[in-house]
């Protein structure tokens, strides 16, 4: 076994001074590059009143005006482009929550530090290379399925290309081509799981090794969940279309403890969500990022939406980690004036004996109150004392733990909507 620092890529082996040189230059040429060749950033600088030769610490990023995806939205297509459209090889985009796309761009450059960064967290993951790697995060505009294509390549993996759905086909792929690695969102980890179990095969008796899921949130209670009813080991992978996609950081397998954000590409900040100010290592808040070496489509302090807290480097002493993104202000659903995430229902599902870990919240209006139901899928085997336990329970629980009343209903085993990327845990049926 090769030893571990032979394995790590050259940025991975930067020390913490050497990396905030690095930061700080590169930083300063990301901010020349947005100012000079992007017109909604010079505008927005000049209107605050800052210049990019302003910014002689990191510390002066906080100076800069903020990003958001409005911002990105305005400017679609292609305006936040810093390139000539010629350079640019590839476009993705995402739907967003309200329909309107942001698309993205990279350049040829771009593209190549995008496999870096994520064959860096493959192999942070646990994958070598020659390992078989099973890609089912959806290929499209979606940038799951191609972002971890290249990444795997890059770390000279061989790559199965299965993309999202044709869920019977996927196990049997799984079971002849014996991959070692699985690429895919946690919810559709747990359709795989069904399938298996639907097709007579142990979950527990595949190739694979690791899981390396993401693109949605996903609690310390899935990962006991996929671990053990796949005998793998279950990491993080977080990122986000307009910053390059998959691969802005990751969970390291012998520690997995929080999220490494590969640092020397992608410069992160925690703000207060409403204040905008940035708050110091350790506090909870909004995440924002700026691209260091982006060309096609730089980000100035883009502002993720994402929950977090960014705490010192373990496994990656220089890098610094971000909790497990716990939820994103969008998916926050207030009930009663009670603030909650769908992660804090699913850790409370999934530790209740008789169900399923699938489930969807229903919120309803009823008069002037909002109300929200669980629906929790009852397990095959769950007598009808069991689901009436399972009902108290979550109530309970939930009443406890997050201070709410809520319905809860245990619906019929295989009833539930499954998923085939990024699951949709709020269904919204209040009337405008
Ligand atoms: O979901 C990129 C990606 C693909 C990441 C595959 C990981 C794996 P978007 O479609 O632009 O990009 O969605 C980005 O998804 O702002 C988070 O809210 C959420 N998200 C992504 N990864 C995680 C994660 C891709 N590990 C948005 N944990 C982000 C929690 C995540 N949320």
């Amino acid at each position: 076994m090769a030893d571990a620092a032979e394995l790590l890529d050259s940025g991975e082996q930067l020390d913490q001074h050497a990396l905030r040189t690095l930061q700080l230059e590169r930083l300063r040429a990301s901010l020349r590059h947005a100012y000079a060749n992007v017109p909604f950033y010079r505008r927005t600088f000049d209107s605050a009143g800052i210049h990019p030769d302003d910014c002689r610490a990191l510390s002066d990023l906080a100076l800069f005006p903020f990003t958001t995806k409005v911002d990105l939205r305005d400017n679609y297509p292609y305006g936040m482009f810093a390139v000539p459209e010629d350079r640019v090889r590839r476009i993705h985009a995402s739907s967003g929550t309200t329909g309107h796309p942001i698309v993205v761009g990279y350049t040829e450059n771009d593209l190549s530090m995008w496999a870096d960064v994520v064959a860096r967290s493959i192999r942070a993951a646990g994958g070598r290379p020659g390992d078989k790697v099973h890609v089912a995060y959806g290929y499209g505009l979606f940038t799951g399925g191609l972002g971890a294509h290249y990444g795997a390549e890059r770390l000279g993996c061989t790559v199965i290309p299965a993309s999202g759905g044709m869920t019977a086909r996927q196990v049997q792929i799984i079971q002849d081509f014996k991959p070692e690695i699985i690429m895919v969102t946690p919810s559709y980890m747990l359709t795989l799981l069904d399938e298996f179990e639907r097709q007579g095969v142990d979950p527990r008796g595949t190739s694979l090794r690791v899981g390396i899921f993401g693109a949605e949130p996903w609690t310390e209670q899935m990962r006991r969940e996929i671990e053990e009813r796949f005998a793998i080991d279950a990491v993080d992978i977080y990122g986000l279309s307009e910053v390059i996609g998959p691969g802005v950081s990751q969970e390291c397998v012998e520690t997995k403890d929080g999220l490494h954000i590969w640092e020397d590409h992608f410069f992160p900040e925690v703000v207060d969500p409403i204040t905008g100010e940035v708050l110091p290592e350790g506090e909870k808040g909004e995440l924002v990022f700026t691209s260091l070496t982006k060309e096609a489509m730089p980000v100035i302090r883009y502002r993720t939406r994402d929950l977090t807290r960014l705490l010192p480097g373990t496994a990656r002493p220089a890098f610094r980690r971000m909790e497990k993104v716990t939820g994103r202000s969008d998916d926050m659903v207030i009930v009663r004036g009670v603030n909650l995430f769908p992660t804090q229902i699913e850790e409370i599902v999934l530790r209740t004996p008789g169900v399923a870990p699938h489930f969807q919240l229903q919120l309803t209006r009823e008069g002037r109150l909002d109300a929200l139901t669980v629906r929790a899928e009852a397990r095959a085997d769950a007598t009808p004392e069991t689901r009436d336990a399972a009902a108290r329970a979550i109530t309970t629980a939930v009443k406890d733990g997050i201070g709410v009343s809520v319905a809860v209903e245990i619906v019929e085993p295989e009833t539930l909507e499954r998923s085939v990327g990024k699951i949709r845990r709020i269904v919204d049926l209040r009337t405008p």
